[in-house]
């Protein structure tokens, strides 16, 4: 297990996946947050930071039982951390030390082990260390940085001033692997098996018999939180599925279906008309997102009651959901996400929480859906939002609205896995208008609604591009629409980015 301490750089998660693809596990702990029990841990990092080290406010935590005693790696202002608080001197530089140097003068330690005379690394700092503390040993150099990697001698602790992090280090992953596997003697042996493996063995020592209640969304991550929990303890998992009225068409059956196939205990409740009544004419965007999340709560409470004695409330949230970062004024923060984030606690939320995805990012998320065998239908899913077409229909939301965007958005979806184009992009949906406009079928005037088509790619959703679809495909997909889906006689295609446009409209 390896500690990484964060100081607020932008890269910190970013050495948790490079740690994480050497098949090692690791954790991001905030700089003012040490663990407790630091015997867990074989090694440890310190992060990059916004901060001068030289600045009264910035992170200077106590390494007194970390340092000399278990391996560590400090990159960056980690290095400068260890410089400046050990007799050397850290300064600020001539010129802002940013982008490509190369690694010279490579030094015989077992740190630089298969790294190449010249290798390319990243740089990007504005101070620098001037000189190394006396009991330093220099091991590299590039063309500007004299200090770039050094070590204390006697210890298993080493600075670098580049981010080996990066993917511009070419050698980034090699020099982790010296310095975790080698020296630090960790072994890579975290793989999705093995993961699934521990992670059922701890799931049944802590629920034991009780009862467990568990949200399904038709998501990745809820349904692959349900086959671990169920390959634990198998039918003391209730599963609850309810159809908001407001999923795509078919949906609700396809997925239930799917979920009984895979073994699950799972409820479908159908509350489609509760939630399309407590929406009926509200057109505010936040307002019918806070009607969606306070219905769902209501149904998901009443059949959570159902339950009786269930100890447990199992949800999905996975690791970007809940890293505690360092926020920008230095005070750790703790994001959480919360779709229904809405006053007053339901029964439910009294219940003990288990969270068997929150170490993993989300592609180790479908790794571990495909180490148990979970279909590729359910593990490849599009990111769908809770509201659903609830925020896809602009204006106000009327059962006839819902069936007309289920019909277009099928036929765009259907189309894009014909067309091979389906896995290419990272989200893809449709929006109706509220917009009616001019047309003419056969000899009659029409005066009918529109309908935009949406496909982004986006690795996290924060930012995302419009895809360049295929002009005969959106040429298809659009006469497929206006021919089959009464009351649309016109289709647009989005071609806006994020930012400054988001990818849903509402
Ligand atoms: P935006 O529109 O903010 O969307 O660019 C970014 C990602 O978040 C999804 N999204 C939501 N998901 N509840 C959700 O569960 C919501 O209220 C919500 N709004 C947006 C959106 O589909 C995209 O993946």
């Amino acid at each position: 297990n390896v500690l990484i301490l964060d100081f607020g750089s932008q890269y910190t998660q970013l050495i948790a996946r490079r740690v994480r693809e050497l098949n090692i596990y690791s954790e991001i702990k905030p700089y003012n947050h040490l663990p407790e029990d630091l015997s867990l841990y074989k090694a440890v990092i310190l992060s990059g930071s916004p901060f001068s080290v030289r600045s009264e406010d910035a992170p200077h935590p106590d390494l007194s039982e970390i340092k000399g005693k278990i391996p560590l790696l400090a990159i960056c202002y980690g290095a400068q951390y260890l410089a400046h608080f050990n007799g050397g001197n850290v300064a600020p530089s001539a010129t802002r030390e940013y982008g490509r140097a190369h690694l010279r003068a490579l030094n015989g330690d077992e740190f630089l082990k298969n790294i190449s005379e010249g290798s390319q690394v990243w740089m990007s700092h504005s101070d620098t260390i001037k000189t190394l503390p006396d009991n330093a040993v220099l091991l590299a150099s590039t063309e500007d940085v004299e200090n770039a990697v050094f070590r204390i001698d006697g210890e298993d602790t080493y600075g670098i001033q580049f981010h080996p992090e990066v993917y511009h280090t070419k050698e980034g992953s090699q020099l982790l692997r010296n310095f975790l596997v080698d020296i630090a003697g960790l072994e890579q042996d975290w793989t999705p098996d093995a993961f699934v493996e521990t992670t059922v063995q701890e799931l049944k020592n802590k629920i034991g018999s009780d009862k467990v209640i568990l949200g399904l969304s038709g998501g990745v991550d809820s349904s692959v939180a349900a086959m671990l929990l169920h390959k634990a303890i198998g039918n003391q998992l209730h599963c609850i599925f309810v159809n908001n009225g407001l999923l795509r068409k078919n949906e609700f059956e396809t997925v239930l279906h799917q979920y009984e196939g895979m073994g699950l205990n799972v409820k479908g409740v159908d509350a489609s008309a509760r939630f399309l009544d407590a929406l009926a004419g509200e057109s505010d965007p936040e307002k019918k997102r806070k009607i969606i999340g306070r219905v769902f709560i209501e149904v998901f409470d009443d059949e959570a009651h159902q339950v009786e004695n269930a100890k447990w409330l199992a949800q999905g949230t996975i690791y970007p959901d809940r890293i505690e970062s360092v926020s920008a004024s230095g005070g750790p923060s703790a994001t959480i996400k919360s779709h229904h984030n809405v006053g007053g606690l339901p029964d439910f939320m009294k219940m003990e929480i288990v969270e068997p995805l929150k170490l993993l990012f989300k592609d180790e998320v479908r790794r571990v859906g495909a180490s148990m065998g979970m279909p590729a239908s359910i593990l490849g899913r599009h990111p769908f939002p809770g509201p659903g077409l609830g925020i896809r229909i602009l204006g106000d939301i009327t059962p006839e609205k819902v069936s007309i965007l289920q019909e277009v958005d099928a036929i765009f979806i259907d189309g894009l896995k014909k067309w091979g184009l389906y896995d290419k992009v990272w989200q893809a949906g449709a929006m109706l208008l509220p917009v009616q406009s001019v047309g003419v079928m056969g000899d009659e005037r029409t005066y009918e609604r529109c309908v935009t088509l949406r496909a982004v790619e986006s690795t996290d959703g924060m930012t995302a591009d419009w895809v360049n679809l295929p002009y005969e495909f959106l040429q298809k997909t659009s006469n497929d629409i206006i021919n089959r889906v009464k009351g649309v006689n016109r289709v647009v295609y989005d071609i806006s980015s994020k930012p400054p446009a988001t990818i849903e409209w509402e």
